[in-house]
């Protein structure tokens, strides 16, 4: 029987995630997320599957579909451990969602959906996004969301799973510099609560760090597109 204690003590992991932080989940990161795609080319689009965040899983079978079209196309090892790459054609319409399935864990948990991206007809023009609407994508496509809140992001919570094992980032306009060294060099600063997970270092490339800048220190009004 447990004691009284220990009960409490369950209870307070329960609220405070530290469950997730031992049982069976990874994040998943789009390395090249495309801003626009062109329909009936094919694009090869790689991810990196981390448990916790952190490890590196290799040996997976992940897929990326289509959603709302039957179409799947399954995902090789590509060089780096954990990374895969899956060859991708869509068809012609206005937009198309993929989603990213790791091959690993269950439900929800296993699955990466991306936010809508547009698709092009053969020769029509690219729509450049602004930084901070490329943040967003970013944020969703990089598996943020799996770790943190973030009510001015809620493409992520409507498709996706968060296990709220980082601070919760609805609303907060960090310093530039501060937010940088959290996404490039996470173990310089200190941790946030318990630690038992920490930031990870997603190995972003610079680009898409001055993006995810943009939108975690933009006013809110220009993140809303
Ligand atoms: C594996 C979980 C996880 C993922 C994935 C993750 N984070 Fe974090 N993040 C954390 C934790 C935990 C902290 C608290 C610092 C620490 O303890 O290392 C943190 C801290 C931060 C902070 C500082 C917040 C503050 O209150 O000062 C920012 C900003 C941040 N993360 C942004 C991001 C962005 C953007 C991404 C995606 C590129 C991301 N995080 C992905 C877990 C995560």
């Amino acid at each position: 029987m447990l004691g009284l204690g220990k009960l409490a003590a369950a209870a307070a992991a329960v609220a405070f995630g530290a469950n997730a932080a031992l049982g069976g989940w990874a994040v998943i990161s789009v390395e090249n997320l495309p801003e626009t795609l062109q329909a009936g080319s094919e694009y090869r689009l790689e991810f990196t599957v981390r448990q916790h965040g952190e490890e590196p899983l290799s040996g997976l079978k992940p897929r990326v579909r289509l959603k709302g079209i039957s179409a799947s196309f399954p995902a090789v090892a590509a060089a780096q451990p954990g990374r895969y790459a899956a060859t991708i054609t869509v068809p012609q319409g206005d937009r198309v969602t993929l989603v990213v399935e790791s091959g690993w864990g269950r439900g929800r948990m296993a699955e990466l959906t991306l936010m809508p991206i547009p698709v092009l007809k053969r020769g029509q023009a690219l729509a450049v996004q602004r930084p901070a609407d490329r943040g967003r994508h970013l944020f969703v496509a990089k598996g943020c969301g799996t770790c943190h809140i973030n009510g001015d992001v809620p493409e992520f919570a409507a498709e996706n799973e968060s296990h709220k094992l980082g601070p919760e980032l609805t609303g907060r306009r960090l310093e530039a510099q501060y937010v940088r060294q959290r996404l490039t060099n996470p173990r310089s600063l200190p941790a946030i609560g318990d630690g038992a997970v920490r930031m990870p270092d997603l190995g972003l490339a610079d680009p898409e760090v001055t993006a995810l800048v943009a939108l975690l220190t933009a006013p809110r009004e220009s993140a809303t597109h």
